[in-house]
């Protein structure tokens, strides 16, 4: 995902600059560019690669007090510096940086005049282009040349605008992609995440899909396409800037996985009200049980949280769930009930192949988004919100988020359980179960030295890998395979146990490392028959097991919990296992190739 940032009205706008783009770094790029105005000339560096790069190719002189900034994660265009934003006009006025995707931007491009863009141009260069040319055509300021162009654009986009000969406004719009105005004492700025400018203030407004906004020193105006005045008052981000440090940790993932008890203690505070119960409100209880279904609906680690969902919801309520892949769902949507629920879980709150889905859902059923970011646009877009109150996730491979979306999900099924006079749900005490979760993830944690040790010998040296389980084990082992992936670009396959016999188990050979993952008493015996059946065919078996059905050749015993709250626990070793073979072959933990934290395009 690109990041944005900008500011108007205050000196050190370089510093500000590069100190807020480097917040935004975990969030995947591959290049970085700022333009700085100050009054006696203006400035604009690129760089591919890390900032770092970029300041490389700064210097003192290069300040000004104003600016915008980017980095970018290409999407049209190799990663090159010429690629890179900011992009200015060919006649040197506009200068634009872009987050998003531009759909229509070869049709746009039959707009400019003949040859002035060369045929491998990006769309965010189409479109500067195509502002600075209306507004030479029809003698427009730079306001109405960037309304004019937003008419004509189909796809997502925040966008932020200078025109240097008008340097007292930088000129800000949006749709589907974040972007944010942050208000200062002496100062406005602009960025796609409260995070890049949260050490300068925590007072932030929000800018709507379709909105255009004129940003100066002293002021910020929004409005309509049509030109409507919009009024906005900032809302105040609970962020710290604190949580963005890795403290003593190596890593931000390290950091992350090992705040998980922290991060399910916090989120029992938050949802316990002041009787000791857990509580959700009303209104979202209510359209719940006026639901004859739930869909949840996620991509990635997210859509792994959900699977657990379905197990809890049906267990709790005995309302029917369905989990989707977002990017499946939005285009082929299976044949809803008549009312239906939906739930979409999303640590950004910005994952465009979840908001697609929702945009089409959320004018006719009700809809709740689980995320960790307030303010984020699924949150927003949704009928209604509940946190996972998780603390900012820096690293790239999602880990604590995983677990709040997993005890968040346990805490809205067992109230609505509870309020449908659901058994089970009843005799269900979660808050002192999710306690015992926070004490066995710390045991866990205490035994780290064995899954470096398993990284090293079993896994590091392989090519292949595979987790398997049944039931929530299984629903585990897709995001234990996720996670391994990901971060050490080892393949392996999260299967259902069962499942291998049928065309999988050909790819065992000698040595390949398979990790069965054992809570589920009902399959227990099952998943041992199939641990032999790879072990007689050469695979190194790694067994993770709930210490009541643990015998002396399991591996990994893990920490007794009760038996719908068991993947909060069996994830962290394969965390572990994931972020110690990533380290033992040299890569970058926290931010892995070709990733982004938060993926705004479909
Ligand atoms: C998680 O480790 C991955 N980086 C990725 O699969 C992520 O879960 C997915 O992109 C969904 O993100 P979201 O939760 O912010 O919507």
């Amino acid at each position: 995902m690109c990041g944005i940032v900008g500011i108007i009205g205050q000196g050190g706008a370089t510093e500000t600059l590069v100190q807020g783009l480097k917040k935004l770094e975990y969030r995947g790029y591959d290049s970085a560019g700022i333009f700085i105005h100050n009054t006696e000339t203006d400035y604009l560096i690129k760089s591919v690669g890390r900032i770092a790069h970029l300041e490389e190719k700064l210097a003192p002189e290069i300040d000004g007090t104003m600016g915008i900034g980017h980095t970018r994660w290409a999407t049209h265009g190799k990663p090159t510096e010429e690629n890179a934003h900011p992009h200015q006009s060919s006649d040197g006025r506009f200068v634009l940086v872009h987050n998003g995707v531009i759909e229509n931007y070869q049709e746009l491009k039959q707009l400019l005049s003949k040859g002035v863009l060369g045929e491998d141009c990006t769309d965010t260069q189409i479109v500067v282009e195509l502002i600075s040319q209306l507004v030479a055509q029809h003698q427009l300021d730079a306001k109405e040349g960037l309304r004019q162009v937003l008419t004509l654009i189909k796809g997502s986009y925040a966008f932020a605008l200078v025109d240097k000969k008008n340097p007292e406004a930088i000129y800000l719009a949006k749709n589907k992609s974040p972007l944010l105005i942050g208000v200062g004492e002496d100062f406005h700025g602009c960025c796609s995440d409260a995070m890049a400018m949260i050490e300068k203030t925590n007072q932030f407004v929000e800018i709507k899909d379709g909105e255009i906004v004129v940003l100066t020193k002293s002021s910020y105006q929004i409005e309509s396409l049509a030109g409507e005045k919009v009024e906005r008052a900032p809302y105040t981000a609970e962020l710290d800037s604190q949580d963005l440090e890795k403290g003593t940790y190596e890593h931000y993932m390290l950091k992350e996985m090992e705040e998980q008890p922290a991060v399910i203690r916090r989120i029992l505070s938050k949802y316990l009200d002041e009787h000791g119960n857990l509580t959700i409100s009303k209104e979202v209880l209510d359209q719940l049980k006026a639901s004859d279904r739930i869909y949840i609906v996620a991509c990635g680690t997210s859509y792994h949280a959900g699977l657990v969902g379905k197990k809890l919801f049906e267990t709790l309520t005995h309302i029917p769930t369905e989990v989707h892949i977002a990017s499946e769902f939005g285009y082929h949507m299976p044949l809803l009930t008549k009312s239906p629920f939906f739930i979409f879980l999303s640590q950004s709150g910005e994952t465009a192949d979840s908001r697609q889905v929702l945009v089409q859902v959320a004018d006719r059923y009700p809809t709740l988004t689980m995320t960790n970011t307030p303010g984020s646009t699924l949150s927003r877009e949704a009928s209604h919100t509940l946190l996972l109150h998780a603390g900012p996730e820096i690293a790239v491979a999602s880990t604590k988020a995983y677990t709040a979306q997993l005890a968040v999900l346990a805490i809205l099924a067992n109230v609505l359980g509870q309020s449908l006079q659901n058994e089970l749900a009843l005799s269900f005490d979660l808050a002192h179960e999710l306690s015992l979760v926070a004490s066995g993830l710390e045991e866990v944690m205490a035994e780290k030295g064995q899954f470096e040790e398993l990284a090293k010998e079993v896994i590091s040296d392989q090519a292949h890998a595979f987790y398997i389980g049944r039931g929530l084990d299984y629903y585990v082992a897709l995001e234990a395979a996720l996670k391994l992936k990901e971060i050490s670009y080892v393949h392996c396959e999260g299967y259902a146990a069962g499942e291998l016999k049928h065309g999988p188990i050909a790819l065992i050979e000698n040595e390949t490392p398979v990790i069965a993952l054992l809570t589920e008493a009902s399959t227990l015996d099952h998943t041992r028959g199939n641990m032999k059946e790879v072990e007689s065919r050469g695979a190194r078996v790694i067994s993770l097991v709930s210490e009541q059905y643990a015998t002396e050749q399991d591996t990994i015993v893990l920490p007794k919990v009760h038996s719908l709250l068991t993947p909060l626990i069996t994830v962290l070793p394969t965390q572990y296992l994931a972020y110690y073979t990533s380290l033992n072959r040299g890569l970058d933990v926290d931010k892995p190739r070709n990733l982004a934290k938060s993926v705004t395009v479909e």
